[in-house]
C-alpha cells in the first residue's frame, strides 16, 4: 500500500530524531511491502523563520490531506519573545485543535531492560510498568481565555488563564479513556482536583453517567496532588489514567521518568476519523540538540503507534517493537537511559540499530 505521511521536524532535536524516524519507517516499509510518501512541512521555530509563521497555511492543507503526521518538537529560546507574539508552541497546539485531535494517549511502558535506568527502587518499579495516560487536548486552561489587563497602578495589574470544559468535550475523552480501559485491565482513575475546581466537580459528574456505560470497568477519582505522589510510590496500581489537558500534560513528564527516561514516552493525538498527529511527549531539547545525544526511541515508538492508529497495520507496528526490545536487549544505550555495563551510543547509531533488527525480522521469517 501506499501512504502519505506528513513530517514535521520542527525545532532542536526535532529533525535528529525525525531522520531517526522516516529511517525506521522506510525499514518497515521494505520488509513488509509498504511505500510510504513523505511530505515534509513547517512547524514552530521553523515555520516562523523561514514562513514568518508558527503553523504555515500550507502545513495544515497538507496535514489535512494526509494519512497521518509525524512531528519532532517545537521551542526553544530563540522564539520565546517574537516581535508579533507567535511563538512555537502556539503552532503545536493550534495543528492539534484544527485536526480535531481531542484524544491524547501517552502510554508510560517500562521495558525490563531499563529497570535499573528507572530512578524508583527496583523492588518498587519491578520489570514492568504498562499506563496508559489518557490526556484532554483541545480544551482546557490550554484554550480558555488567556489576557492581561494593565491597571494605573502597576501592582493592580493582573493575568488570567481560563480553565473551561464543557460536558461533550468530557464525555468524549472519558469514553476514549474507558474504551481503552476495556480492551487493558478494565481500571480507571479520573485524575482531578474536585476540592477546589468547578470544572473538576463536571468531570466527576459526567464520569459517573459514562461510567454506567462501562459495568466491568472499575472506576475511582483521586486529586491531582495525590495522583503525583502515588505515581512515584506505588506505580504499579494504576491502569488507564483519564485527566485534563495541563494536568495530563504534568503527570506525562513525571510518569516518562518512571520508565527510565522521558526520551521513552511515546504518543499519539486522536480525533474522531483516523487522521492522527504522533511525537515524542518530550520537547526540542535545546541542551543537547545537533549532537546526536538524543534518545530517538519516543519518536520511533510513536511511529509504530501511528502503524497500529492511524493505518491499521498491527504487525508492522510489533515489528518496530520488538526490534527497540532488540536494541535494549544488547544493551546499546543513550546517555539519557545509560547503565553498568551498557554500550553508549547516539541518536543515529540507535535508529541505524533498531533498523538493522527490523531487517532482521524479515529474513528469520
Ligand atoms: P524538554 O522535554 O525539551 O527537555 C527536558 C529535559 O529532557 C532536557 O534536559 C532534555 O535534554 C531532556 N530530553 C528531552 N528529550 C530527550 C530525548 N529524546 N533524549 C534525551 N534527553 C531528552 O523540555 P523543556 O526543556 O522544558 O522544553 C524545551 C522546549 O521544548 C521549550 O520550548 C518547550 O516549550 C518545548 N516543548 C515542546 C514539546 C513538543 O514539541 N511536543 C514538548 C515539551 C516541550
Ligand atoms: C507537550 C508539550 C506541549 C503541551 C507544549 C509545547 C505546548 O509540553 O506536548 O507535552 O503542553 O501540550
Ligand atoms: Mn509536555
Amino acid at each position: 500500500m501506499n501512504y502519505k505521511i506528513v513530517t514535521l521536524p520542527g525545532d532542536g532535536i526535532g529533525p535528529e530524531i525525525m531522520a531517526q524516524a522516516v529511517k525506521v519507517l522506510d525499514e518497515v516499509g521494505n520488509r513488509f511491502g509498504h511505500t510510504f510518501n513523505y511530505e515534509e512541512h513547517l512547524i514552530g521555530g521553523a515555520g516562523i523563520d523561514e514562513l514568518g509563521s508558527s503553523l504555515p497555511q500550507a502545513t495544515i492543507d497538507a496535514c489535512k490531506t494526509s494519512d497521518a503526521v509525524l512531528l519532532g518538537a517545537v521551542g526553544g529560546p530563540k522564539w520565546d519573545t517574537t516581535s508579533n507574539g507567535d511563538r512555537p508552541e502556539k503552532g503545536l497546539l493550534k495543528i492539534r485543535e484544527t485536526l480535531g485531535l481531542f484524544a491524547n494517549f501517552r502510554p508510560a511502558l517500562l521495558y525490563k531492560q531499563l529497570q535499573h535506568a528507572s530512578p524508583l527502587k527496583v523492588e518498587v518499579i519491578g520489570d514492568s510498568l504498562d499506563i496508559l495516560i489518557v490526556r484532554e487536548l483541545t480544551s482546557g486552561i490550554y484554550f480558555g481565555r488567556h489576557e492581561r489587563t494593565i491597571c494605573d497602578n502597576p501592582k493592580d495589574t493582573y493575568a488570567e488563564d481560563v480553565e473551561y470544559y464543557n460536558v461533550g468535550e468530557i464525555e468524549r475523552i472519558l469514553r476514549v479513556g474507558f474504551d481503552s480501559a476495556m480492551k487493558r485491565n478494565k481500571k480507571v482513575v479520573v485524575v482531578d482536583k474536585a476540592n477546589v475546581l468547578a470544572t473538576s466537580k463536571l468531570w466527576r459528574e459526567v464520569t459517573q453517567e459514562v461510567a454506567k456505560d462501562y459495568e466491568e470497568v472499575d472506576y475511582s477519582f483521586m486529586y491531582v496532588d495525590n495522583a503525583a505522589m502515588q505515581l512515584v510510590a506505588n506505580p504499579k496500581q494504576f491502569d488507564v489514567i483519564i485527566t485534563s489537558n495541563m494536568f495530563g500534560d504534568i503527570l506525562s513528564d513525571e510518569a516518562s521518568m518512571l520508565t527510565g527516561s522521558i526520551g521513552m514516552l511515546a504518543s499519539a493525538s486522536l480525533g474522531e476519523g483516523t487522521l492522527g498527529l504522533y511525537e515524542p511527549s518530550h520537547g526540542s531539547a535545546p541542551d543537547i540538540a545537533g549532537q546526536n545525544k538524543a534518545n530517538p526511541i519516543a519518536t520511533i515508538l510513536s511511529v509504530a503507534m501511528m502503524l497500529r492508529y492511524s493505518l491499521g497495520l498491527e504487525s508492522e507496528a510489533q515489528a518496530i517493537e520488538k526490534a527497540v526490545e532488540c536494541v535494549l536487549d544488547k544493551g546499546y544505550r543513550t546517555g539519557d537511559i545509560m547503565s553498568v555495563g551498557c554500550k553508549y551510543i547516539g541518536t543515529k547509531e540507535k535508529g541505524s540499530y533498531i533498523c538493522e533488527a527490523i531487517k532482521l525480522g524479515n529474513e528469520q521469517r
